[in-house]
């Protein structure tokens, strides 16, 4: 028996006669195994995902090889569920890089909460759909209907990505939408590359968004070897922009929390994540905090900025039996902790 997690899917599973009709591609924020009970009445659908953890959990389900990547692969397909991500800006990215697989008159859903934005759906398809139905709405959820007009044009990944110059570091930073700070550099992060000092050995730049910490690194510190990790595979694909946009180089791979890192790390550097889909959520960070003394070397550090009003130090001294604070402002603390 499904249990819906979260009223979005609760209002789908109400309409698998209209979802099960063809396999859908399936995309945008996804929580739960939605994916499933689709196959389960009627074809699988094909699960394209930008986010690291969801793929590995659905990877486990039944009848379901999820895609992760920061665009579907070039198949075509019968139509699209698109499930409202949390930036509108990603959404438009994502109708883009999906409704070119598939051909007129194919279905066009998209759902989501309505605090989330899914009222912006007639708006977000009016380039590509005549007419857009609202089906169904219940417990602050709505589904959107249409159908593919036109062909859509080609996807072009360069069409999405922006770039700012940070002059202080001599430094161009490539981002996509969705992606942290993608108009420009995070108050935070500038704080956190104020006081990084020197690093030396390997250094991982921990949920990297468009590659900034780490770029910057690299250019103060040339002979570092940099690795970068983030659950989001725009933000990995706007790294790696911003590494070859600025001639560096560095490891640069999808991982939840430390868990795909090997060995042991000089620093792990991070402005970690404090938010997730709409509501506000720390076990990534804290996960972080309990375990990165086990990924240093022996005097290796951390080195991590954090809104001065979250719990850390204590959490950070709990695992490391201490906890520099090296700088402060009104909004953000930098800390320090040694293996
Ligand atoms: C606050 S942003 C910082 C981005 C970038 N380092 C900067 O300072 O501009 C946090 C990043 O952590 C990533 N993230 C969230 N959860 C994660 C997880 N479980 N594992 C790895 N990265 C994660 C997010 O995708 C986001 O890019």
């Amino acid at each position: 028996m499904y249990e819906a997690l979260t009223s979005v899917s609760d209002m789908l599973s109400r309409n698998l006669d209209i979802l099960c009709r063809q396999p859908l591609l399936v995309c945008g924020l996804l929580e739960d195994k939605l994916p499933q009970v689709l196959a389960e009445h009627g074809p699988a659908p094909r699960v394209f995902t930008t986010d690291y953890r969801y793929f590995q959990w659905l990877g486990s389900c039944a009848e379901i090889t999820p895609e992760f990547g920061h665009a579907p692969a070039g198949k075509t397909a019968q139509g699209l569920l698109l499930l409202m991500p949390k930036a509108k800006a990603e959404a438009e990215y994502l109708l883009a890089a999906c409704l070119p697989l598939l051909s007129t008159g194919a279905p066009v859903f998209i759902a989501g909460d309505n605090k989330g934005g899914v009222k912006s759906a007639p708006k977000l398809l009016a380039p590509y759909c005549a007419h857009v139905t609202k089906v169904d709405s219940a417990r602050r959820a709505s589904l959107y209907q249409a159908e593919l007009t036109q062909p859509a044009s080609p996807f072009n990944l360069s069409d999405w990505t922006k770039e700012y110059r940070l002059e202080q570091e001599q430094l161009t930073v490539c981002t996509l939408p969705g992606v942290f700070s993608a108009e420009h550099l995070d108050a935070g992060t500038q704080l956190l590359l104020n006081n990084a000092g020197t690093l030396q050995g390997r250094v991982l730049d921990f949920g990297c968004g468009a590659g900034v910490i780490g770029a910057s690194l690299l250019k103060r510190n040339p002979a570092i070897t940099l690795e970068q990790i983030d659950i989001s595979a725009l933000a990995l694909e706007a790294s790696r922009q911003t590494l070859a946009r600025n001639g560096l180089q560095a490891n640069l791979y999808p991982s939840d929390g430390l868990s795909e890192t090997e060995g042991r790390f000089d620093c792990i550097i991070s402005n970690p994540p404090f938010h997730a889909g709409l509501k506000t959520f720390y076990s990534t960070t804290e996960t972080l905090l309990k375990e990165a003394r086990h990924y240093l070397k022996p005097g290796g550090s951390l080195l991590l900025v954090a809104n001065a009003f979250l719990p850390y130090p204590e959490l950070i001294e709990q695992s490391f039996g201490g906890c520099e604070t090296l700088a402060a402002n009104g909004r953000f603390k930098i800390y320090r902790a040694r293996a």
